[in-house]
């Protein structure tokens, strides 16, 4: 493959000494909302380790004025001498003499800036009353603390905080723990907080602006106040009710009661993620928190229920117990995400959330962890400041999933009992993966180390192939085997191997394994006691982090039963992904796939159909290259409408009270499908259903807008782009304002309204910078849009670094890979891997190493896959008589 650009030499990343470490914090600081720069003042308690004539911290974006050092007997040195590097983000103070091991206390004044880059104590516009406003708030994980101050900016540097805020007086401020004093003074209000628990400095937080809250009680006496800007607080209920919830519910599960007094979770307008566990002070982007009866979707409801439960996990999970290093991030990050579904599953059964597991975190794990450029859940870091890229499917997705897997094995009572033991033994400490393997060892009996250590140390995860060799008086002999499964089907130079925990069930018990065993050779024979006429399947309930390749005559029984519903939701679901990914991998027939989409035609679950619709999607993706004039496209098309239609007769365009959320969903989905295909009388209806609701306001189902809105553009023209601008720049809910983004981006890449689009949303500034990767999701989804988008992003390179302050941010690495990776052709896979060699300081560059590679590998597997199922496709059609 072509080179990407040699890999830059720079200067070797240096964690802080070991001689000194910070014990106490005392921290002042005063923001200015007219110069948006603050005034800070730290005080540190720090410990002399080890004899040292200097002192290394953190620092960054900071004007550093006077230091003074006084020692345990009183001495006091002031004005100390420091440098200041930029790469490294260090100071370093001289001190006049060598100082031998003792309890100081430094302090160092400063001035800080108030960014627009949603990191560090950054800045935040929203509107009230018509005119602009600004707040400010802080996001610190994983190396931004130092920009708000001067610190141990490492998370296994653990220490205490005594915050004080100077606000002009009628804002509110906030911290982690609880206000303990306010006083004005002139125009100033000062507000003293309590000291937090020793904690990591990525954790600190603060939230000064003028806000409103919604307040109540745990029952367990926990005061829980969830803050929005003004006119915002009455969506907060439900995020008020989940979170009251929650906090008692994990105080339970882990056996340890929630730590603080309060808990205080804000809904900020410009926010980079989704959201932050700082411990009693949770923040998060509006859309992640609030949510409204008439305007949320049922996916979004579910969302806002599954980030609370995430970041209410990390309190346990990451603040209390943390990574020593974020090679670790996993820890944290695999456990909250497990966590929040563990939540949501006992407290919102109503929700099935582990049907939407098997999309949004198993599959999506797959998909990063199956290309050849993916990396182990344990990664090594080097350098934290390149670290945003790494928060992504395999540290979430995989790791989440991993541990799914691990409940199931070790049931969920030892599981629970390890993770209690863990978080006891490390509490207000740092730990790494060995140590929860241990505990989890203890709780259960087993060698949970010799298991797992496969799983996240290496990257990648096996298919297993499954051979029925004999069977005889109901036994049966299989082979088992396993390889690495790589995307394009290709062949693991590395040899991997994992110990694989294997279920089988069958017709006869359908919902709990007859049969386990661990496969950790590459190739097991097992002997399994099931009645001749019965199916066999591999993986029951899809727990496992692998895929299954069956032989024919296990495959055949399996879809048969699929058909008739007989297996299982979850099995289905495992079955349809598998067939869909051996099928890009070149292991399975278009034939095989597209008769297992057939026989799925009276499937009713969401989560299966939405699987199968993943691998309609990449198809589809596909055939816009097969040839010029689309026609291959336009055959795919009919019979995508052909197969749907039934279905989306079925579920038709209303909703009904007390309906399953789930039909509601396959509705969405269904419809969106079947408009995107050509359907001529499901486009004017949607035509129709858009413009009553935006010129009469017709109320429109939340989970229909986003299906309504994508049919209006496609099929509309400039009347319907201009509507749709003036509803994005007036419907004033978040999640309305994405859904309306996302089908803007989806107009005709011909007709010069996406250069009138971007220009409006990133030249000119209309759409916050937080939103603005929801653009380039709609062009993504056609040929002609790929080609257009992927245009505009190199010649648009400069504009989009400076906007999201470097290309090493997660929100600018998701626009380059909407941007690239839905393409199809081996001319633009040379020039990802080539674009930015020159364009971007190489130690940036080092930053989008691997999203490059992934972005390339990802094209390349498209042009593969073209080549390969591409004329299978046109055979297939042709058979069917399309
Ligand atoms: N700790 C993260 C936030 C974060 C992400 C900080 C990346 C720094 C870099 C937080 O707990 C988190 O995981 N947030 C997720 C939402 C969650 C439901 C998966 C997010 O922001 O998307
Ligand atoms: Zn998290």
């Amino acid at each position: 493959m072509a080179p990407v650009c040699p890999a830059p030499s720079g200067e070797r990343y240096e964690r802080l000494p070991d001689y000194a470490k910070p014990a106490h914090y005392v921290l002042r600081l005063e923001p200015d909302f007219e110069s948006f720069t603050f005034k800070g003042r730290a005080e540190i308690d720090v410990e002399i380790l080890k004899p040292t004539t200097k002192l290394k911290l953190h620092a960054k974006a900071l004007n550093i004025g006077a230091i003074a050092l006084h020692l345990a007997n009183g001495q006091e040195f002031r004005d100390l001498q420091h440098t200041y590097s930029d790469t490294a983000q260090v100071v370093e103070i001289t001190l006049p003499v060598e100082i031998a091991p003792q309890k100081t206390k430094l302090s160092i004044d400063y001035i800080g800036v108030h960014n627009d880059h949603m990191q560090g104590f950054y800045r935040s516009k929203y509107t009230a009353d018509g005119k602009d406003h600004w707040m400010f708030s802080t996001q610190f994980e994983t190396t931004y603390a130092r920009q708000a101050f001067p610190c141990w900016d490492e998370p296994v540097f653990k220490a205490t905080y005594d915050v004080t805020l100077v606000v002009d007086d009628g804002l509110t401020a906030l911290s982690n723990a609880m206000e303990k004093s306010s006083t004005v003074e002139g125009k100033k209000r000062i507000v003293k907080f309590d000291t937090s628990p020793l904690m990591s400095s990525y954790l600190v937080a603060f939230a000064v602006g003028k806000f409103e809250y919604l307040e109540g009680k745990t029952p367990k006496g926990t005061l829980v106040r969830i803050y929005t800007v003004p006119g915002k607080k009455e969506f907060g209920h439900f995020a008020l009710e989940v979170s009251t919830k929650a906090l008692d519910w994990y105080g339970d599960w882990f056996g340890i009661p929630y730590m603080m007094p309060k808990c205080d979770l804000i809904a900020i307008p410009d926010y980079s993620m989704g959201a932050m566990e700082n411990w009693g002070l949770i923040t998060f982007r509006e859309i992640a928190l609030l949510f409204d009866p008439a305007k949320t979707s049922t996916k979004q409801k579910t969302y806002v229920a599954l980030v609370i439960a995430h970041e209410l996990a990390h309190l346990w999970f990451g603040d209390l117990v943390t990574m020593k290093w974020w090679t670790d991030l996993w820890l944290k990050e695999g456990f909250a995400s497990f966590m929040e579904y563990l939540f949501v599953g006992y407290n919102y059964p109503e929700m099935k959330i582990w049907l939407h597991f098997l999309n949004d975190e198993l599959s999506s794990g797959f998909d990063l962890d199956s290309l050849k450029n993916s990396h182990p859940i344990e990664v090594p870091i080097e350098n934290p400041n390149e670290l945003d890229e790494i928060y992504d499917s395999i540290t979430y997705a995989k790791s989440n999933s991993i541990n799914r897997m691990l409940c199931f094995y070790l049931g969920e009572e030892k599981f629970k009992q390890g993770l209690r033991n863990y978080l006891q033994k490390f509490k207000y400490a740092n730990a790494e993966t060995k140590d929860l393997w241990a505990a989890l060892s203890e709780a259960s009996g087993q060698d949970v180390a010799a298991l797992m250590s496969g799983w996240t140390s290496q990257m990648g995860f096996p298919v297993v192939s499954v051979n029925q060799l004999t069977q005889e008086n109901g036994k049966r002999v299989l082979a088992f085997e396993q390889k690495r499964f790589l995307a394009d089907g290709s062949e693991d130079r590395a040899a991997s191997l994992w110990k694989v925990p294997i279920t089988l069930s069958r017709s006869g018990q359908p919902d709990e394994p007859f049969h386990r065993f661990v496969l950790s050779e590459k190739r097991q024979e097992e002997t399994v006691t099931i009645p001749d006429l019965e199916w066999l399947k591999v993986n029951q309930g899809t727990t496992g982090f692998y895929r299954v390749r069956y032989d024919e005559h296990l495959l055949h029984p399996l879809v048969t039963a699929t058909g008739n519903s007989q297996l299982p939701v979850l099995d289905r679901f495992g079955l349809g992904n598998d067939l869909f990914a051996l099928l890009f991998a070149n292991q399975v027939t278009v034939d095989q796939a597209l008769s297992f989409l057939e026989m799925s035609r009276n499937e009713t679950e969401y989560a299966v159909w939405r699987s199968l619709d993943m691998g309609i999607a990449r198809l589809g993706g596909m055939v816009d290259y097969a040839d010029e004039d689309g026609s291959l496209k336009k055959r795919f098309d009919r019979y995508l409408i052909d197969t749907l239609r039934n279905t989306a007769d079925r579920l038709g365009w209303t909703y009904t009270d007390g309906e399953d959320s789930q039909v509601g969903l396959l509705r969405g989905l269904i419809i969106g499908r079947i408009c995107r295909a050509g359907d001529e009388k499901y486009n004017a209806k949607a035509l129709e259903l858009f413009h009553k609701y935006i010129d009469s306001n017709v109320p429109l189902h939340a989970d229909l807008r986003g299906p309504v809105f994508g049919a209006a553009i496609r099929a509309g023209g400039d009347k319907e782009f201009q509507l749709l601008r003036s509803h994005y720049e007036t419907c004033g809910f978040p999640e309305v304002e994405r859904t309306a983004l996302v089908a803007l981006g989806q107009t005709c890449a011909k007709s010069g309204r996406l250069e009138t689009l971007f220009d409006y949303a990133i030249t000119q500034g209309k759409v916050r910078t937080q939103d603005l990767h929801s653009l380039f999701m709609g062009p993504a989804c056609t040929r002609s849009g790929q080609q257009w988008v992927w245009d505009y992003f190199k010649k648009n390179l400069n504009q989009l670094t400076e906007k999201y302050g470097g290309v090493q941010t997660m929100l600018f690495q998701r626009c380059f890979k909407f941007a690239a990776e839905e393409a199809c052709s081996e001319a633009v896979a040379k020039e990802v891997d080539e674009f930015f060699c020159g364009k971007v300081d190489p130690s940036s560059l080092k930053t989008l190493d691997r999203p490059i590679k992934q972005v390339s590998e990802r094209i390349r597997n498209n042009v593969k896959l073209l080549k390969e199922a591409g004329p299978q496709l046109d055979a297939y059609l042709k058979s069917k008589g399309y």
